[in-house]
């Protein structure tokens, strides 16, 4: 039986490396275990929302938040079939942003924590989230982040994204290898 493929995410602020190490462990994944391995990023801009998206963020078009929050979230809603059909049939998914940052962007402008991630619960959750942070302040800061609650069921890993690129991805790799065969075997998490 083919075993089901990971969840792994990236987060961290713009800027601080996550595509290239999106990239980076893609590869890793695909070359050293010969697995399918696909990489994908949120806002997606290919549907029609993330055109939306888009466009918003291009020409900051005024939106109200609540309403881009719900667009982003609903980003990550259509893409849910796809997401599953791709774990269930063991392609491992490697993902740059998720709910985390609809999270902390959105709460960042003064809106309850907890009505922005009561639009996430029900999405396949993470295996593992990478959290790429230039400073060790970041790092202490992560609860601010993702929020303590969001961290307490997939396994959190904050990286120290001030190296080089090369030090950066040795670093997650290992923790990837280290993890990979015991999260393989747990079932297909739900955000809560
Ligand atoms: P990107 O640069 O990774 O494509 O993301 C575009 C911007 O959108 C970035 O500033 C983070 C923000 N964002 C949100 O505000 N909410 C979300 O749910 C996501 C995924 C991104
Ligand atoms: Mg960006």
């Amino acid at each position: 039986m083919t075993k089901r493929g990971l969840f792994i995410l990236f987060e961290g602020a713009d800027r601080v490396g996550k595509s290239t190490q999106v990239q980076s462990l893609t590869n890793h994944i695909s070359n050293s275990r010969n697995l399918p391995t696909k990489s994908l990023r949120f806002p997606d801009r290919t549907t029609p929302i993330g055109q939306i998206l888009n466009q918003y963020l291009q020409n900051s078009t005024n939106m109200d938040d609540r309403a881009l929050h719900l667009l982003f979230s609903s980003n990550r809603w259509e893409a849910k079939d796809s997401i599953l059909e791709l774990l269930n049939s063991g392609t491992n998914i490697v993902v740059d942003r998720y709910s985390y940052s609809g999270v902390a962007y959105t709460a960042a402008k003064g809106i309850d924590v907890d009505w922005c991630y009561s639009c996430e619960s029900g999405l396949p959750e993470p295996d593992i989230v990478f959290y790429l942070s230039m400073s060790t302040e970041d790092a202490t800061k992560r609860g601010d982040y993702g929020g303590e609650r969001y961290e307490k069921r997939p396994s959190w890993k904050v990286i120290n994204a001030n190296r080089t690129v090369e030090e950066v991805s040795n670093e997650i790799n290992q923790i990837f290898d280290f993890e990979f065969e015991s999260l393989q075997k747990k079932p297909i998490g739900t955000l809560k």
